[in-house]
């Protein structure tokens, strides 16, 4: 898992310094909601700018298909950069180019003219084989910032040698997503529970029906596998929240009534997930475990946010949307790593290694 650091560049002072960041915050209507991937970035900052360099930034956001579009501009990011680390530069999206995610040779060509030095400290972006992840290594000196090297650090130390019981709690809605990180985890976990709209394919899998409820009937198969896998180690939920035909809400399950969505997980649900997220020596979150954004599906996710954040043992929550729901509940002090990647931890957890570290371990100032 070794990538060269920022002591492994050439003297800084006087270079320009290419720094990919991962500046993909969630923005409402202009304003950034949480800056935690921008704040982030910050002590590699000050390390280039303490060391002499200057540092221009760059950075996706969004999901622009290749062509400039008002509503993918970086400006938001642009301005609180400036507030947090006066004197970098932000080149605009570079998604706003094909060649981005195409890795176009002549686009990384055009990307690091007049640069010096690259640092990668998109730790979020680095399971994707783009232009600015892959492309800079092979053509400037190259180091890991200290994001990047610090979230290697954590994740990958997660399955070298877990404080025991070592468990795994995932939600979201897509099991299709999570289908190669889960049979990773089943081999190393103790425990692995699935909850959130993913469950509700585990449930088709079971032979429960599962209403209106979000599914994936093309991964029933794929469950059922793991369910065979997992045997006890895999928790589900033993009861739902469902919204019925009329608006009504009522606890199911584990099965969903036709006509009915699950859209939380069920009291005792949230009571056995809480139980075993307090028990564990090392525990991993990734996912919601409803439609927190809505108050009257958020009960389980906060509970269970409450749960990992007194947990006493090593804990670590990854993805976008469980960091979200930590810093809107006030929770994120509690945990002792938030990832501020979401995929890409999953990614590093399911293959042990990211194509952005792959490429800085090649860069000409590796060792
Ligand atoms: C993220 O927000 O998950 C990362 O920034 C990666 O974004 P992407 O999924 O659009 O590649
Ligand atoms: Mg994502």
């Amino acid at each position: 898992m070794n990538v060269p650091t920022l002591e492994d560049l050439p003297d800084p002072s006087g270079k320009r310094v290419l720094l990919r960041a991962d500046f993909n915050v969630p923005v409402t209507d202009g304003k950034i909601d949480d800056d935690l991937r921008i704040r982030a970035a910050l002590p590699t900052i000050q390390w280039l700018q303490e060391h002499g360099a200057t540092v221009v930034a760059c950075t996706h956001f969004g999901r622009p298909k290749g062509k400039p579009d008002e509503r993918y501009s970086v400006a938001p990011v642009r301005a609180r950069l400036a507030e947090l680390a006066p004197g970098v530069e932000l080149l605009e999206n570079l998604r706003f180019d094909p060649g981005e995610e195409a890795n176009d040779p002549a686009f990384v060509d055009r990307l690091v003219e007049g640069f010096d030095l690259y640092v990668n400290d998109a730790f979020g972006a680095s399971h994707r084989s783009h232009a600015s992840v892959v492309g800079p290594p092979e053509r400037l000196p190259s180091a890991a910032g200290r994001l990047l090297a610090k979230e290697v650090e954590v994740l990958g130390g997660l399955l070298d040698n877990p404080a025991r019981p070592f468990v795994a709690i995932l939600g979201g809605a897509k099991v299709s997503d999570k289908l190669g990180v889960i049979k990773a985890l089943l081999d190393k976990v103790d425990t692995l529970v699935v909850g959130g709209a993913m469950s509700f394919t585990f449930a088709l899998a079971q032979g429960h029906g599962v209403g209106d409820s979000l599914k994936q009937a093309d991964w029933v198969d794929a469950c059922k596998d793991l369910l065979a896998q997992g045997g006890d180690k895999l928790v589900l939920p033993e009861d739902v929240l469902a919204l019925g035909p009329d608006g009504e809400l009522e606890v199911v399950g584990p099965g969903v009534p036709d006509g009915w969505k699950g859209l939380d997980i069920g009291p005792k649900a949230t009571a056995a997930f809480c139980e075993i997220a307090s028990t564990a020596g090392t525990l991993f979150w990734n996912g919601p475990m409803g439609l927190f954004e809505d108050p009257r599906f958020a009960e389980g996710t906060i509970a269970l946010a409450k749960a990992v954040a007194s947990s006493p043992g090593f804990t670590i929550v990854g993805g976008g949307d469980s960091a979200a729901a930590l810093a809107k509940f006030g929770l994120d002090e509690g945990v002792d790593h938030v990832s501020t990647g979401g995929g890409a931890s999953l990614e590093l957890i399911e293959q042990g290694d990211l194509p952005g570290l792959a490429a800085l371990r090649k860069a000409s100032n590796a060792s």
